[in-house]
């Protein structure tokens, strides 16, 4: 009896590796199968549970595809000015308080969520968990989840409404995000307004050869597919379908890694609203024509981001009559979008295209080694949230003062720029402003912060401290 069983087993276990090598031999990608007969059961379900998930077909048409197309750099010749609201606000359509005006009218009906995207790697700062647990309050230590979700709840009081917040993980943020979020109580977030989605993956493939990477023996080097992957991930995660179950009309969309978001700007979404916009983002001004930034450009009347690398240098240096740049806006990454665009948009399975980019990728070589590559030696697949632009039709930009709302965390301390410590510096000063604005002393040198719980901005700041008042040393307002 014990003997029947154990070969019904094997001729179970037999037939899976059988059915799999078919369906990947097939699609040249066999080699994945190499360590099969030397994993226990549970490793060998986990394997195939990968192999399974991927779309094989469409890894190899992609690889063959190769780089970025031609068409880019066709369609960057072609670049323009975006139809824009800038910080010189005397030709704009629109006033800032008309549009402060409007957007709080739309906080206030309780038309508005947030999404916060938080699955990538965050392999540039080299910190052991995602990157929203990283502490980067100058003073009080705060890391940037509390810092983000602090701003929601205190905008959810200042409006008496409910904001919801739709927090994206990747396979490898999620367990730990769930787990700090938890263990915080959601920074008083309320349970039924956090909804943590998690994002899908992509495998990484050698870059000569476009065989599917192994991280390890039995398991299939996959990756986050990019913060485009958000669209996707809130259908079917059940998130847009509770966004449209409340009501919820536009979508307030930032990154995890800059503290500086003024989220749920009422002047932002009131530019949005007031231009009948279905996307809207927020850029700076360029300070050099060739700067490292994505380019927010027109092109035959749509919105397009054009990555630096894209952009020829000749379309990048062209100057308007006044002199100043054609090509001037960089993009920041912060959003307004519309529920109705996203509705649309992820019924369609190739709304946003898959873009590939050569990255460092450990892999497992043929003798079972781990080999850690100093160069790149992988392609890897993304999708781009900004993809959704030239899709949108309204589309417009608002300006934002860099030193004000740009501090994105990217790099580990001691490289140049977007380190913990320029962000701290710039959290800072710009607390510092508020506080001087407000008429508070603040002796130079000495480092403050201010909780979003105490004050969104110097307007309800100055509601809170007498003016006059003096800070000679490190200072947490909360
Ligand atoms: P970045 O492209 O800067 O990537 O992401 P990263 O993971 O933070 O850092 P590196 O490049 O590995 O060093 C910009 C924003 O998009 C999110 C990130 O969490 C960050 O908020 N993102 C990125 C995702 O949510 N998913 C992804 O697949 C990629």
């Amino acid at each position: 009896m014990v003997g029947s069983q154990a070969e019904l087993g094997n001729q179970v276990i037999g037939a899976m590796k059988d059915e799999l090598l078919a369906s990947l031999e097939a699609c040249g990608q066999e080699h994945l199968l190499a360590f099969w007969d030397e994993l226990d059961q549970g490793r060998r379900d986990l394997l195939a549970t990968e192999i399974r998930g991927i779309d094989f077909a469409l890894v190899n048409r992609l690889y063959q595809a190769g780089g970025a197309s031609e068409d880019v750099c066709q369609l960057a010749g072609r670049a323009g000015p975006p139809p824009a609201f800038r910080l010189e606000t005397s030709g704009n359509r629109f006033t800032p308080e008309e549009a402060r005006h409007r957007g709080a009218e739309a906080l206030r009906a309780g038309h508005v969520g947030v999404i916060l995207v938080a699955g990538g790697q965050g392999t540039r700062l080299g910190f052991d968990h995602p990157k929203g647990m990283f502490p980067i309050g100058p003073v009080s230590d705060s890391c940037l989840f509390r810092i983000h979700i602090e701003k929601i709840v205190a905008g959810s009081k200042r409006y008496g409404v409910r904001v919801p917040l739709y927090l994206m993980t990747s396979p490898a943020t999620h367990v730990d995000t769930i787990e700090f979020l938890g263990e915080h109580d959601g920074f008083q977030l309320p349970q039924r307004d956090l909804h943590v989605f998690c994002q899908g993956t992509m495998p990484a493939v050698d870059a000569n050869t476009g065989k599917v990477l192994l991280s390890r023996p039995d398991r299939v080097a996959l990756s986050p597919d990019g913060h485009g992957g958000m669209l996707a991930a809130l259908a079917t995660s059940g998130c847009l379908a509770d966004i449209r179950n409340r009501g919820i009309r536009h979508l307030f969309y930032l990154q995890v890694d800059n503290p500086l978001v003024d989220i749920c700007s009422p002047e932002f979404l009131g530019y949005h609203l007031l231009s009948d916009s279905k996307l809207s983002t927020q850029v700076i001004g360029k300070r050099d024509p060739l700067e490292k930034v994505g380019n927010v450009v027109e092109i035959d009347g749509k919105l397009h981001v054009i990555e630096y690398s894209d952009l020829p240098d000749e379309v990048a240096r062209r100057r308007k009559p006044d002199g100043s740049l054609e090509v001037w806006a960089g993009s920041i990454a912060v959003h307004v979008m519309e529920t109705a665009l996203l509705e649309r948009l992820a019924g369609q399975a190739d709304a946003l295209p898959l873009h590939i980019a050569r990255k460092i990728v450990p892999y497992v070589d043929p003798s079972g080694r781990t080999v850690q590559p100093e160069v790149p030696n992988a392609v890897k697949f993304e999708r781009f949230i900004f993809d959704m632009m030239p899709l949108a039709a309204n589309a417009i930009v608002m300006e934002v003062d860099p030193a004000r709302h740009f501090a994105p965390l990217k790099n580990a301390s001691g490289e140049k720029a977007d380190t913990p410590e320029t962000v701290k510096a710039q959290m800072v000063a710009e607390h510092t402003r508020w506080l001087r604005q407000v008429g508070t002393e603040v002796d130079k040198g000495v480092a403050v912060e201010i909780s979003p719980r105490f004050a969104l901005d110097a307007e309800q700041l100055a509601e809170k401290i007498q003016p006059g008042t003096r800070v000679t040393e490190p200072t947490y307002f909360c």
